[in-house]
């Protein structure tokens, strides 16, 4: 089964083509982010546009990397949701045009829920269900258990600030670029270099006591903001440092109170957060430190991010074509809702 993934939710332009759902014949992703760091941030309608000027030229360069012509394409997976309105229509206008053209399905793709499918792609063995899964975004933090494919039971998720917005918003405070996850992270590892020792505990660490699975981040932007504004004893480098611990210790200390309670066969970090280097090392520390016994993976940093293999991976496993009619972009889309 070869299917052509495209993906366009926010600011990158992707088109992939995967074989049975885990071989990537091709990943290509264009992104507008060098223009938002820019701004500081998206600017939706910028976004749109340059997703309008890369989406033909992306599928293109998939198809040719591949080495596959469209006569050899089966399916056509498309993101219709969650993401920004300008964005979902151009990846999923194109994707109907093609379908119609070319006549093939076309499947529809939550793009959260297929962000756990990057743990499906290049893998030896297929992560053991039932996974709790955790998928860290830019607008999005959920964590559900995978009971099998198409059946997601969600039991958290922030009440406020995504973890990666927490990490785009006090980056720019400190005045770093966008992204900001990136930034924070590498302004980190030149403090560790000369502080290796180092406690970090100046930000609060809100809920991790609690008995639910929520996260909250957006006390941690006023924290910050209170730091940067009334001490100025603090270096940007420090200050990053104290964020991400922050942000990963909630995330890390949560997800395995619920890795305890559910005891689930696999562990599935994803989302553009999972790319980060202390968070994938934290969870690995703490799960052996906890004594807990499940099957942890992460996917590569790269296919972390957004790009189009795993919403191509998510289709051939959750195979529902529907006709092109009935494809529609849904910016408000949850985790577990039907697309
Ligand atoms: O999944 P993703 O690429 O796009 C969305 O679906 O939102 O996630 C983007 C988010 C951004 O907030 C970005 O700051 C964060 O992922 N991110 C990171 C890292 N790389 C990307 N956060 C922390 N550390 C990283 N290395
Ligand atoms: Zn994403």
């Amino acid at each position: 089964m070869l299917i052509l993934g495209i993906e366009t939710s926010c600011d990158e332009t992707a088109a992939s083509v995967i074989k049975d759902g885990k071989e990537i014949l091709s990943n290509i992703v264009a992104t507008s982010s060098e223009m938002h760091a820019k701004t500081g941030g998206i600017i939706p309608e910028q976004a749109a546009r340059q997703q309008v000027k890369s989406i033909i030229p992306v599928i293109n360069e998939a198809l040719k990397k591949a080495g596959v012509t469209k006569e050899d394409i089966d399916q056509i997976a498309v993101t219709v949701g969650p993401g920004l309105i300008g964005s979902l229509l151009v990846g999923v206008e194109t994707a109907k045009t093609l379908s119609f053209v070319w006549e093939k399905p076309i499947v529809p793709v939550n793009h959260l829920a297929a962000h756990i499918y990057a743990n499906w792609l290049e893998a030896e063995k297929e992560p053991p269900l039932p996974a709790l899964s955790l998928v860290v975004s830019g607008g999005h933090t959920d964590l559900v258990v995978m009971h099998k494919h198409g059946k997601l039971e969600w039991l958290g998720g922030t009440r406020d600030d995504a973890a990666g917005e927490a990490f785009d918003k006090t980056a720019r405070l400190l005045g770093l670029p966008y992204p900001g996850g990136p930034a924070i992270s590498k302004e980190t590892e030149k403090y560790l270099n000369k502080n290796p020792d180092e406690k970090l505990d100046l930000f609060p660490r809100p809920m991790v006591d609690e008995e639910n699975f929520d996260w909250s981040f957006s006390g941690l932007k006023t924290a910050v903001l209170r730091e940067v504004n009334e001490n100025e004893d603090k270096s940007v480098e420090r200050l990053s440092a104290e964020i991400q611990e922050a942000i990963v210790d909630v995330l890390v200390e949560k997800t395995l109170n619920a890795a305890e309670k559910f005891k689930p066969n696999s562990l599935l970090l994803s989302g553009g957060v999972a790319a980060n280097k202390r968070l994938r090392e934290k969870f690995k520390q703490r799960v052996s430190k906890r004594g807990i016994e499940v099957d942890f993976r992460v996917p590569k940093p790269k296919l972390c991010t957004d790009n189009a293999t795993y919403i191509a991976s998510f289709a051939n496993f959750n195979n529902k074509p529907v006709s092109w009619q009935k494809v529609d972009a849904n910016p408000q889309l949850s985790i577990t809702g039907q697309v």
